[in-house]
This record gives C-alpha cells, sequence and structure tokens, in this order.
C-alpha cells in the first residue's frame, strides 16, 4: 500500500487543499505535519465552499481519519473555533474521526502579540507574516519552553511550563514595552480550554505506525510551500518550520522509508504573499489579469497575492529538495486567453547563466529571469476533466513545464471544484 505525501511546490496556495480533498478519497489517514493555522486551504464540493487552517482537508470526507502532527503548532482557542465553523457546514468532527498528537506545541495568546508586534515595530525586519504566532511558537518549541498538548493533563505540570515559558517572554515583553503577562489568568484560560482539546489527544505515532503496519493508506497533507521552508526557501521572508517532503516523517513521527510517492502542488503561473523576492514577479496588465482570473486574494489573511509567470528553475529546485515524483499542475484554467505566456527558464547574474536561486539575498535580488515564450490558447480549459478537453497549445504548455522541471504531470486541476481534476497517474497505484 502507498503512501503518499503532498507538498506546495511555490510559494504556497498552490491548490493543495482542493487536490488533497480529492485524494483523500482514496486514503484512509489524512495528516498535517508542519505549519499551523496561517494555511489557508480551499475546498469546493458542488458549490460549497469549505475554508481550512488548522484541520487536515481530509475532514470533509466521511469515514477518514483526521490526524494533527506534532510537527504542527496549533492554537487551541482556534481550532475549537474552526471545528465549530466546519460543523456548522454540516461535517461531523468528533474524536472518533479526528486525532491531535499529544507533543504538539500549542500557540498561545502571547505568540500572536509577540508576532504582530514585531511586524508592526518597523519596515526592516517585517517578513510579512500572517500574524498568528506561528514564529515564536516554533521559537519556544526549539527554545525548550513551549507548551504541548499533553500539558493542558495535569495542573502541576501545566503551572511549571507556563513559568517556564514566562521567565522569558516577560523580559521579552518588557523590551517591546509591552505588558507583561498575568500568570494566573494565563493558567486559567489554558484550563478552560484543556476540556475542549484533551479527548482529541492521542499518541500519534503509535497509531499511525499500527496503521501503516495494517496497509492502511496515508495521506500527508503539508502546508505553505518550499520556497517558504525554513532551510531552502527565501530566507529569512519565509516561514519558521520545514515545509519540505522531508519534514512528514518527523512531523508524525513514521520512517522515511514509509512515505512511497511525493506529489507536488504547481500552479500553472506564480503566486506569493507577504514580502521577499520573487524574480518573475510581474506589475504590469498580465500580473493584474492572473490575479483577477486567480482570485488571487489569501484565504488566510484576505490580502492581495503577488502575481508572475511561471517560473520552471524554481519549481525544479523544489521538486529536487522534496524529491518529488509527480506534480499536480493546478490553475491551469486561469491561463486561458493570453496570447502568449511566459516561463522563467534560468535567471541572468550579472551576465552570467544560472540554473537555480542562489542563497545569498543580494544575488537573488539580482537575479533576473532569462524567459521562454510559448503561444497561448483562447479556447476555455475551465473544468475540463479529460486530455481530450485541452486546447492543443495547452497540452504542448503542460509537456514544456513537465520537461523544463524535470517531473511528470500526475494531476491536472482546471477550476477550484473538486471533481474539476484529470488523473493521469495515480500516486496511490502500488
Ligand atoms: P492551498 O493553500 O494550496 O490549499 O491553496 P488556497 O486554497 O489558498 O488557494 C488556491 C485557490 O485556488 C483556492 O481558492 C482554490 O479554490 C482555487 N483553485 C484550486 N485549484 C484550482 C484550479 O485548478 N483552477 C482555479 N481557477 N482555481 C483553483
Ligand atoms: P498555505 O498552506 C502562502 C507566508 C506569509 C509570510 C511568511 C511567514 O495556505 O499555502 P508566517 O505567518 O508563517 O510566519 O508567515 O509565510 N505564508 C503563506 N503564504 N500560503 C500559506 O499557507 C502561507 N503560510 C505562511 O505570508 O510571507
Ligand atoms: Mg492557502
Amino acid at each position: 500500500m502507498a503512501n503518499v505525501v503532498v507538498v506546495g511546490a511555490q510559494w504556497g496556495d498552490e491548490g493543495k487543499g482542493k487536490i488533497v480533498d480529492w485524494l483523500s478519497e482514496r486514503a484512509d489517514v489524512i495528516a498535517r505535519f508542519q505549519g499551523g493555522h496561517n494555511a489557508g486551504h480551499t475546498l469546493v464540493i458542488d458549490g460549497e465552499v469549505y475554508k481550512l487552517h488548522a484541520l487536515p482537508s481530509g475532514v470533509v470526507r466521511g469515514g477518514k481519519l483526521s490526524v494533527i502532527g506534532n510537527g504542527v503548532v496549533l492554537d487551541p482557542w482556534h481550532l475549537i473555533k474552526e471545528i465549530g465553523t466546519i460543523q456548522a457546514q454540516g461535517v461531523e468532527i468528533t474524536p472518533e474521526n479526528l486525532m491531535i498528537a499529544e507533543n504538539t506545541p500549542l500557540i498561545l495568546p502571547f505568540h500572536g502579540e509577540l508576532d504582530r508586534a514585531r511586524e508592526s515595530q518597523n519596515s526592516v525586519a517585517k517578513i510579512g507574516t500572517t500574524g498568528r504566532g506561528i514564529g515564536p511558537c516554533y521559537e519556544d518549541k526549539v527554545g525548550r519552553r513551549v507548551i504541548r498538548v499533553a500539558d493542558l493533563a495535569d495542573n502541576a505540570t501545566l503551572e511549571l511550563r507556563v513559568d517556564r515559558a514566562l521567565v522569558h517572554h516577560n523580559a521579552l515583553r518588557n523590551g517591546l514595552g509591552l505588558e507583561p503577562i498575568d500568570r494566573n489568568a494565563l493558567i486559567a484560560q489554558l484550563q478552560e480550554i484543556a476540556p475542549k482539546i484533551l479527548p482529541f489527544a492521542a499518541p500519534v505515532w503509535k497509531v499511525l505506525n499500527e496503521k501503516r503496519k495494517a496497509g492502511k493508506r496515508i495521506l500527508f497533507e503539508g502546508a505553505q510551500g518550499a520556497l517558504l521552508d525554513i532551510d531552502f526557501g527565501t530566507y529569512p521572508f519565509v516561514t519558521s518550520s520545514n515545509v519540505i517532503a522531508g519534514q512528514a516523517s518527523t512531523g508524525v513521527g513514521i520512517g522515511p522509508g514509509s512515505i512511497d510517492f511525493v506529489l507536488g502542488i504547481v500552479k500553472a503561473y506564480t503566486t506569493r504573499v507577504g514580502e521577499g523576492p520573487f524574480p518573475t514577479e510581474l506589475d504590469d496588465d498580465d500580473g493584474q489579469r492572473l490575479g483577477e482570473r486567480g482570485h488571487e486574494f489569501g484565504t488566510t489573511t484576505g490580502r492581495k497575492r503577488r502575481c508572475g509567470w511561471f517560473d520552471a528553475c524554481l519549481v525544479r529546485q523544489t521538486c529536487a529538495t522534496s524529491g518529488v515524483n509527480g506534480i499536480s499542475l493546478t490553475k491551469l484554467d486561469v491561463l486561458d486567453g493570453f496570447e502568449t505566456l511566459k516561463i522563467c527558464v534560468g535567471y541572468d547574474l550579472d551576465g552570467e547563466r544560472l540554473d537555480y536561486l542562489p542563497t545569498a539575498a543580494d544575488q537573488q535580488a539580482r537575479c533576473k529571469p532569462i524567459y521562454e515564450e510559448m503561444p497561448g490558447w483562447s479556447e476555455s480549459t475551465e473544468g475540463a476533466r479529460s486530455w481530450a478537453d485541452l486546447p492543443a497549445n495547452a497540452i504542448k504548455y503542460v509537456r514544456r513545464v513537465e520537461e523544463l522541471i524535470d517531473c511528470p504531470v500526475a494531476l491536472l486541476s482546471t477550476s477550484p471544484e473538486r471533481d474539476d481534476t484529470i488523473l493521469v497517474t495515480d500516486p496511490f497505484a502500488d
């Protein structure tokens, strides 16, 4: 039986949610392994729109186990609110179909405050984060002062953990001119939320290893995208977790040998939210058109996404760092009607041609995209469900993308709707 990891291969918002939902029909377990509610995954099923942030995109299908792994950072108040919203849309969420790893770090209110305080302090330090406390919580995890799900079960431990965290945070807040944290009020808040979270807590590593041995299929749902990875992204304009496929293993506690297929989700053009380099960014009518046709506004923050041409050079790089076996090309329909399409095939750095994005920030800033042009198509691809429905030039574009990124297309998506998806190679096939 195959286990599949889904990862974003650009700067996030590639359409991971739609593809995870579509693939989850073939899976038994759907597990988030990094990130938090900075993610915004949109599913459209028969016109009904679901926006998921902390919950795995598998929850909307009945009969599947959804898992929040230890690699995730979890805001318990947000989760309870999100469960309420999704339940109001008719989806059942119980400890039978949702499990949270006991060793998952908790995002607390002061993490969000710190995130937002840093973002507003001065423009030099600004990353353009989602303001949801993701970075500060991961810092606390690595700093060995985070509060984890299991700590909610015992008051004495909880108090110790809070005191440990506050030694650091109150000193930091003092420097930032913020009020110190009210210890007892925070403990009371945590004690109040604990009974709502603890029923979902479980040793996820154990459950998943048992499922694997029983031949169940696990679908790992990545958040963000490889160019936001803490190591391989456009640092420091990145998120605070490893996003690439290797993280699926440590983010739930399953061996790397259990992963059979890595599916990279790739948008047919490029978008990015927040600050940071973006070689193929367009600030002309073509960029405007991509944003309008693609409805490129953030699912989590509502911010306008920056838009640009497809960057094959970057995607070849991200397919390599994640070991992508096949891609799902999404939003091809957004390119309908362009007379000419451009694809970035390399960079010009001070007169030298590069086939990858260098690491040094000053060099990244000087990289000028080298474009190849392709003819567009005037026909509509929206809602296409087979290759036969695609115009010849659209097929040529897809084939050229495959060549340039050195990776085959396994799935093609032609609209936000679940079933407007073309299957080329089944990632779950043995
Ligand atoms: P994610 O974060 O990777 O899950 O992506 P988002 O949900 O943030 O953004 C992708 C957006 O594109 C959502 O509004 C989806 O409904 C939409 N979408 C996904 N696939 C397609 C597609 O093939 N065509 C079009 N037009 N929209 C799509
Ligand atoms: P999904 O899963 C796009 C970006 C933020 C910011 C940077 C750091 O929907 O693809 P953070 O709040 O994580 O510290 O912000 O990362 N970012 C995303 N961009 N899609 C996402 O998630 C993102 N999650 C974080 O805009 O630039
Ligand atoms: Mg998103």
